[in-house]
């Protein structure tokens, strides 16, 4: 990227989940406020911010790597600033700095706001900020600038967590509970379809748990997508991440009323085993779990769904983890992410016995076995079909635009007439390893 000259130079490296990508974005335009504009290499940066992920160790572990790797950089210019931002950022606060000095600035995901000052108070020496402070973070980022941008975007609409489970840092890292209010969310999109976007992701780690004031009391997740989708130019509403226990009767009909909701739905459950779900405290069975999945499908009997699962929790048993294969095989799921078991300090489950390193790696093996089949079952079915796909951007071969289907598989075609935001029906003419290939049928 060629920068004009006299502007600073800031790069961001954004690890863990969308809102930390949504966060990254707000906070590049709050810096954009202050003379700096993005590049694409750390090399060329006056400024790096690493915004960082805590949910397992690994993720933890590859912030402090980078900074390693950032280290000949800031020998080279001792004018460089380097920010860690995110929850490894709230997490660890101070401690950062005592591990590796190079690391100029620390801000936890609740004061992103203070950033920019943050920036002139490290002049003088560390500047560590991981209150969550009062005001509202949002209400006092720079207003977002006016320039176009692509054809999706991410709002987050709702922050924290008040669940608890076991094995979860985020009620730590992210904190309490919190939704913007309504006018706030329906601002930000008006602003984001006028720009260009025709898709909007609501993003919240509870997000179904949504509950932003509004002009007559509080409004439910469902109230907000029947509001956004009166929004002219926007096509496309999709959110994320769900919990079982917060999916209730107005958002499950929303999925089968509102034609913009997209028929997709990430809707965790971690494990199919009751022993270990109340472990876990998520506060649900798996049988309510599998009761949930049949309402939402008789609304929608399309819909995909994807879910993330935990295994080697502390104390889980052959028959444990039977009881999740079965409930995979009964759910049929398009798409879904499974870890093992981290331990994280802090969190309850972390003092429990734990699986042997060994007997989690294997069940580990045979779960994603069984998702890998799942997925690519849900992907064959599509062929022959006739989807909505949104287009994004040019594909690897020439000629080839990408973009993704109503279900949220990425499809590829080969088309002249085809640009960046057009909605455009699509048949679906094969399954690929990642993606699948269609013709255009509009
Ligand atoms: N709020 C979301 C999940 C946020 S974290 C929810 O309630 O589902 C994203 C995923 O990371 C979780 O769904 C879980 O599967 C995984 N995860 C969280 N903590 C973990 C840990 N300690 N070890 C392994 N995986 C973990
Ligand atoms: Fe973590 Fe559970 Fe909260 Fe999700 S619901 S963010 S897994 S504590
Ligand atoms: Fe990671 Fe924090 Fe998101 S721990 S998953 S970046 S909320």
């Amino acid at each position: 990227m060629v920068g004009s000259p006299g502007r600073k130079k800031l790069f961001v490296k954004t690890y863990g989940c969308q809102m930390n990508v949504y966060d990254s974005e707000r906070m590049a335009e709050a810096m954009g406020a202050r003379g700096f504009e993005p590049v694409d290499r750390p090399e060329e940066a006056d400024m790096i911010l690493l915004n960082t992920c805590h949910i397992r160790e690994k993720a933890a572990e590859k912030m402090y790597s980078e900074l390693g790797r950032l280290k000949p950089l800031k020998w080279q210019n001792p004018e460089l600033r380097i920010a860690v931002a995110g929850c490894v950022a709230q997490a660890e606060g101070e401690e950062i700095v005592r591990r590796q000095p190079l690391v100029d600035i620390v801000v936890g995901p609740q004061a992103y706001h203070r950033l920019p000052d943050l920036v002139a108070r490290a002049e003088s020496g560390p500047a560590v900020e991981t209150d969550f402070p009062a005001e509202d973070k949002f209400d006092h980022l720079a207003a977002r600038p006016k320039a176009r941008r692509g054809p999706t975007a991410f709002l987050t609409v709702q922050e924290g967590c008040d669940k608890f489970c076991a094995f979860c840092v985020v009620p730590y890292t992210r904190g309490a509970e919190v939704s913007r209010p309504v006018e706030r969310v329906l601002e930000e999109a008006r602003d984001l379809v006028e720009r260009g976007v025709r898709e909007i992701t609501l993003l919240g780690q509870n997000v179904n748990a949504y509950h932003g004031a509004g002009p007559d009391g509080d409004w439910t997740l469902g109230r907000l997508i029947r509001a956004l989708a009166e929004i002219d130019g926007l096509e496309r509403i999709r959110y994320t991440t769900s919990h079982p226990r917060d999916m209730d009767e107005d958002l499950i009909s929303a999925h089968g009323e509102v034609d913009k909701l997209m028929p997709y739905l990430h809707l965790p459950v971690q494990s199919g085993s009751d022993r270990i779900l109340k472990r876990m405290n998520r506060g649900h069975t798996s049988s309510d779990y599998l009761r949930l999945v049949e309402r939402i499908r008789a609304a929608r009997p399309d819909i995909l769904l994807s879910g993330d699962f935990i295994v080697g929790f502390p104390e889980e048993t052959d028959e444990d983890f039977e009881a999740t294969m079965a409930l995979v095989r009964e759910v049929r799921y398009g798409q879904c992410y499974s870890f093992r078991y981290s331990p994280r300090p802090g969190t309850p489950a972390a003092e429990r016995p734990q699986v042997p390193p060994e007997v989690a790696a294997e069940r580990l093996q045979r779960l994603q076995a069984l998702l890998a089949r799942q997925q690519s079952e849900a992907q064959e079915s599509m062929v022959g079909r006739e989807v909505g796909v949104l287009f994004e951007r040019p594909g690897r071969l020439p000629g080839q635009m990408v973009g993704k289907s109503d279900h949220l598989h990425a499809v590829h075609v080969s088309a002249a007439d085809v640009a960046p935001g057009d909605l455009r029906r699509v048949r679906i003419l094969r399954a690929e390893a990642h993606s699948l290939a269609g013709e255009l049928a509009d």
